[in-house]
């Protein structure tokens, strides 16, 4: 339990019933955090939050831990209950001058976006209000009731095609204002802010927010806010309790490949079969959802004890290591000891060939790393959808 905790200290989630949302609220939990939760349900379902309290007070008992506290705020983010929300989170003035704090609310997690890469090829507009409208909405709102502790859910997408050189991405090749880094030889370099290639309006909005994180924070110092680079999130928790559940039919590979599993879809399409990669299938660099639970937990305590190494910091996190969609497909036909009927297909439009994080910055400043092996994803995946 996380002694630095106080008990009249909150966590905002936003979106916290969601795949990555909910694992993390448990872990957040576990780590002895109290957490408020607004989610509008669009794409999560309720009975996620009993689960979370059933398996954060099953961890609780066993370790006789306390039990923080949960709360569950249905709305939509962007709706204007969200400010009389936080107005019932603010403190009173106290007698102690060197307390600045306005609210209990000590750092929020901002998971809320619409994620489905085709779907923003179709509907841009609707991604542009939700992910970049309503998001610039909601930290005016922060803002004004000083609240500064920001955690971003932001995506390997936004690297572009910088994945396609095929060695490991560094945050530095994503940056929005001029940073001077040192390379792998020791030759100090500046790099230029943008990227090249963003192949979706998906994609687009996830580096939209990030540079409108980085020149928020560069216009006033006191926030600390950590944008998280997302690589591919997978797998689902022990219990098989929590997992993938979207409304929406999946376009990922996990979540097809389990329906292929089940029968729900005949044959699984492989996109490509002549990258350059060991056999061919594109590689990816797959993290296990509590892994990257975790590293929420990690951002965020840095971001609330304002330890970032700057008040924009971005993170990739990932595992650093790359798996073929081919070596998926046969950790999976092993989980489930079930054959996957393949068909071998063109190019997916947009795909790279190779997309594999560098972890240094979020090892040594995080002090996080991911832990859990393909296998690990593969077995929990298969756990969840079978019970
Ligand atoms: C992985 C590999 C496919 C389906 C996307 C977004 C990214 C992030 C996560 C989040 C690719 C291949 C897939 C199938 C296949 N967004 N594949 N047959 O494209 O790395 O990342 O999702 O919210 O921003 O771009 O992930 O799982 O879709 O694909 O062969 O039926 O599997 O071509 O090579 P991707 P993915």
């Amino acid at each position: 339990p996380n002694a630095a905790v106080e008990d009249a200290s909150y966590i905002l989630v936003i979106g916290g019933l969601g795949y990555i949302g909910s694992h993390t609220v448990l872990e957040l939990l576990k780590e002895g955090y109290n957490v408020v939760i607004v989610d509008d349900l669009s794409n999560s379902f309720s009975t996620v939050f009993d689960r979370i309290n059933f398996l954060a007070a099953e961890h609780c008992q066993a370790t006789g831990q306390r039990l923080p506290s949960l709360k569950l705020h249905c709305m939509d983010y962007q709706s204007p209950s969200l400010r009389s929300l936080l107005w019932r989170y603010r403190t009173r003035p106290t007698a102690n001058p060197s307390d600045s704090r306005r609210s209990m609310i000590h750092g929020v997690i901002h998971f809320a976006a619409f994620k489905s890469v085709s779907e923003s090829i179709d509907r841009p507009l609707d991604y542009y209000q939700n992910n970049v409208g309503g998001f610039i909405d909601l930290l005016s709102t922060l803002k004004e009731f000083g609240i500064n502790g920001f955690v971003f859910s932001s995506s390997a997408t936004v690297y572009g095609s910088m994945a396609n050189r095929g060695i490991p991405l560094r945050e530095e090749d994503c940056v929005h204002h001029t940073e001077t880094y040192t390379d792998a030889s020791g030759a100090e370099r500046r790099t230029e802010n943008g990227v090249r290639g963003l192949t979706s309006p998906y994609g687009r909005t996830k580096w939209m927010c990030e540079a409108i994180l980085a020149d928020l924070a560069a216009s006033d110092p006191s926030w600390s806010i950590a944008a998280l680079r997302y690589f591919n999130p997978v797998g689902c928790h022990a219990s098989g309790l929590l997992g993938e559940d979207s409304r929406q039919t999946p376009t990922n590979l996990f979540p097809i490949i389990t329906r292929v599993l089940t029968g729900a879809k005949p044959t699984l399409d492989v996109f490509g079969t002549d990258w350059a990669t060991s056999d061919g299938t594109a590689v990816r660099d797959f993290i296990h959802v509590v892994d990257l639970a975790r590293g929420h937990v990690s951002a965020l305590a840095a971001v609330a004890a304002g330890k970032l190494a700057s008040p924009f910091r971005a993170f990739n996190l990932g595992t650093g290591q790359g798996h073929t969609v081919q070596e998926v497909v046969n950790s999976m036909q092993q989980a489930a000891e079930r054959t996957i009927p393949v068909r071998h297909e063109g190019r997916r439009a947009g795909d790279v060939g190779s997309c594999v994080a560098d972890v240094q910055r979020a090892t040594s400043e995080l002090e996080w790393q991911a832990q859990k092996s393909l296998r690990d994803c593969a077995e929990s995946t298969w756990n969840y959808v079978s019970r």
